[in-house]
């Protein structure tokens, strides 16, 4: 059976001022009123006929995760603690051990990030057949979307004869995108993968050798009780931090790429999640306790207190009890400065 992995390290700082270091973007009910994205994540890989999942995530939101997971049901999940986050690359090597550990060497893995929102189920699945008949026979399988426009933040795949993978650039500058997205050969990397957990820990040995050997020495030393499996602090924090599209996508020969054709979406920062979610006449998105007056294109969301917005535009206003955001919607990605501002001056 397959293993989902669920990656779940972030801490989704461009949705702040909801998201927060000790309650992350993954764990907020942002496009669903009921389940976290989190939830959703694992609720999708309930409806497939897979294992329980391993989650790997970071040591300070264990509780958090734990009990998200307890509230709907999950059982036998594997929750892999990282002192540090040291990005996808690492994380996916500790569930690959894991994996091999728990059940045998060829087991595959789906490899899901907890923040992206997928609808349709259907697609998935028909994609998810395909790609486990091409990971039997050794290949690390990404699914490929179709790109609607010249995401920098995103990997690009052109894509050959036979599911291969012709080129695999990961984030491209802007100039290069447009040209990707013009030329209508390639697909976004959509983040989920497909592989068997013995071929991306070989072709992770094959390209950073580094990665390898600092995660399995973390690993051999891990600390595992009944609720959590604790990698070893000193060992793992020695390790490079690279995602698996720079350490492993961009060089292997094993590339595969199905299509999904579904509905897909990585709700990285508000103005993603204005895209996401469905509008009113005016084309606001108001969560909570909202009223609007001559306002259009907005999405505005209120925790704690009446937010009114009269007259305005393409704004994004979050308030929650001790702190506000007021932003023009095309600069959704600055808010990380912000965060990072109120980090160092406190
Ligand atoms: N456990 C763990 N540890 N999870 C992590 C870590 C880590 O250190 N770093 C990131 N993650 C999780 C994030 O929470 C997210 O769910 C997922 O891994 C992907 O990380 P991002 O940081 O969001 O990556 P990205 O958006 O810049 O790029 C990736 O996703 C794009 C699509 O959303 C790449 O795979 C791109 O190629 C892809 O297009
Ligand atoms: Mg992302």
């Amino acid at each position: 059976k397959i293993i989902p992995v669920i990656l779940s390290g972030g801490v989704g700082s461009r949705l702040w001022p909801l998201s927060r270091e000790h309650f992350p973007k993954q764990c907020l009910p942002l496009t669903d009123a009921q389940f976290s994205l989190l939830q959703q994540t694992a609720n999708r890989t309930n409806d497939l006929d897979v294992s329980s999942p391993i989650i790997v995530c970071n040591e300070d939101h264990r509780f958090l995760i734990a009990q998200q997971l307890q509230e709907i049901g999950v059982k036998g999940a594997s929750i892999i603690l990282e002192p540090k986050g040291r990005n996808t690359a690492p994380a996916i090597a500790l569930a690959a051990l894991e994996a091999k550990y728990k059940e045998h060497e060829d087991t595959l893995l789906l490899v899901l990030p907890a923040d992206h929102v997928i609808r349709d189920i259907k697609a998935f699945e028909t994609a998810i057949e395909k790609a486990t008949e091409l990971a039997k026979s050794a290949s690390l399988v990404t699914f490929g979307i179709q790109p609607t426009r010249p995401e920098t933040g995103y990997g690009y795949i052109r894509s050959g004869e036979n599911y291969t993978v012709a080129e695999f650039v990961e984030k491209p500058n802007l100039v290069t995108a447009e040209q990707y997205l013009a030329s209508g050969d390639f697909l976004w990397n959509s983040g989920m993968f497909l592989f068997s957990a013995q071929v991306y820990l070989e072709e992770l040995a094959t390209h950073r050798n580094d990665i390898s050997q600092a995660v399995s020495q973390a690993y051999a030393q891990r600390n595992a009780d009944m609720d959590f499996v604790r990698v070893d602090e000193k060992l793992f924090s020695a390790c490079p931090s690279e995602s698996i599209d720079y350490a492993v996508m961009e060089l292997t020969k094993k590339a595969k790429v199905v299509p999904y054709v579904g509905d897909w979406s990585d709700i990285g920062a508000w103005d993603a999640l204005y895209d996401y979610t469905e509008k009113d006449k005016d084309q606001n998105v108001l969560l909570g306790d909202v009223m609007s007056e001559g306002s259009s294109n907005c999405l505005i969301r209120s925790e704690s207190r009446l937010v009114a917005a009269v007259g305005v535009q393409d704004l994004v206003v979050v308030e929650t009890a001790d702190a506000v955001l007021v932003m023009d919607k095309n600069n959704a990605q600055d808010v990380k400065k912000i965060v990072k501002r109120i980090q160092s001056e406190g």
